[in-house]
């Protein structure tokens, strides 16, 4: 057994895994992350089986109040043109999500001021009686009372990614807002009974190796029940439009201690990690993550749903890319997975 194997057994099992030893094991080279994929890999079939599960996505605004310096969306950014879909046309997209058998939407927008919180409480009624289908929200930092009604409504999944968890390199890159205040959202959503997700991004400037194996440690802490983790792909109508993108190989291989310090954890294989150079889903499928995300925003808007350039899939309808993910996961000997795919996370897990 090499050295590693040890190591990766030692933060599989620990309730505190060690800092420095993730950040050792984050500066493997190719020939030795072998190792770690494998491990994560193995528990992923055992905790995860084979089974991919699906969730349609819908970017229903691109509207946003927030200067995150790497995202598109940015309210700076005043060469992109603006929307927000209204109630019909979310509807629509929520029957194609449902009639290609998907059991999950993700409701996602930019934080959109004039997003009106009953607005919002009606689409996630009209959905759950229309569709019978899991509901997670993605729109952002809001009040505890909206948060409440929106769960009241039905919603079952919230995902609000830390992006970081160092916090001044939170504070750089997210003017204005505040990483106490990313904390108090996160645990007000939990305290709601939202099956909670979060995530970061990999490959930011200043971004540490020590700094991203805080971000896995909080992963395992938060207890959190999903996880999206992607590059970092530099936008031109950004702060950072001259940083390099991220590497594609650190963000395997945080997937992978992802999986293994979180166990059961819902990771997918994030668009950002399709749209570089080559489709590396397949390779995120192979380290540990276990969830695809169609996207069905319908096509006059989907374009404008900017985050970072070449995102892929953009000519294609959601049930072309449900079709496509069929075929390319079948030669890794996996199938897509069309149950609901709740939260396979146990309350006592938490904090320890
Ligand atoms: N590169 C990579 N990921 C990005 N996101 C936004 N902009 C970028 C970018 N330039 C991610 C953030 C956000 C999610 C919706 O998209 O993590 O939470
Ligand atoms: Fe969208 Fe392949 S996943 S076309």
């Amino acid at each position: 057994m090499s050295r590693y194997v040890g190591l990766l057994e030692e933060i599989y099992s620990q309730k505190h895994p060690d800092r420095s030893i993730i950040v050792e094991l984050l500066k493997l080279d190719r020939a030795r992350a072998e190792d770690i994929f494998l491990f994560a890999e193995r528990l992923r079939s055992a905790f995860m089986g084979e089974g991919i599960l699906v969730r349609g996505i819908v970017e229903f605004s691109n509207i946003c109040r927030n200067e995150c310096l790497y995202c598109g969306l940015n309210k700076n950014n005043t060469s992109l043109k603006r929307y927000r879909l209204s109630m019909p046309e979310v509807l629509q997209a929520a029957r194609q999500v449902a009639s290609n058998g998907i059991k999950t939407i993700v409701l996602q927008s930019g934080e959109d001021d004039g997003l009106d919180a009953a607005w919002l409480y009606e689409l996630i009624c009209r959905i759950k009686s229309d569709y019978n289908i899991a509901v997670t929200l993605c729109v952002g930092e809001r009040s505890f009372e909206e948060y409440k009604l929106w769960r009241e409504a039905g919603a079952d999944r919230y995902l609000l990614k830390i992006e970081t968890t160092d916090k001044a390199l939170y504070e750089r890159l997210h003017p204005g807002m505040s990483f106490d205040n990313r904390i108090r959202c996160l645990m007000q959503l939990k305290e709601l009974g939202y099956q909670l997700g979060s995530g970061n991004i990999i490959g930011l400037k200043d971004q540490s190796l020590e700094s991203i194996a805080g971000d896995i440690l909080f992963f395992k802490e938060m207890n959190l029940d999903m996880v999206g983790i992607g590059p970092f792909i530099p936008h031109p109508q950004t702060r950072l439009s001259s940083e390099l993108q991220g590497e594609v190989f650190l963000t395997l291989k945080t997937i992978a201690l992802t999986r293994i310090v979180t166990k059961t954890a819902h990771i997918p294989a994030t668009t950002a990690l399709g749209s570089l150079e080559a489709d590396y889903r397949i390779a995120a499928l192979k380290s540990g993550a276990n969830v695809l995300m169609p996207n069905f925003t319908p096509a006059g808007v989907k374009k404008l749903y900017d985050l970072y350039p070449h995102r892929r899939c953009l000519d294609d309808s959601g049930s072309i890319c449900v079709k496509c993910m069929d075929n390319f996961v079948k030669p890794i000997n996996r199938h897509l997975d069309f149950s609901r795919g709740d939260s396979l996370k146990k309350e006592d897990e938490a904090y320890v």
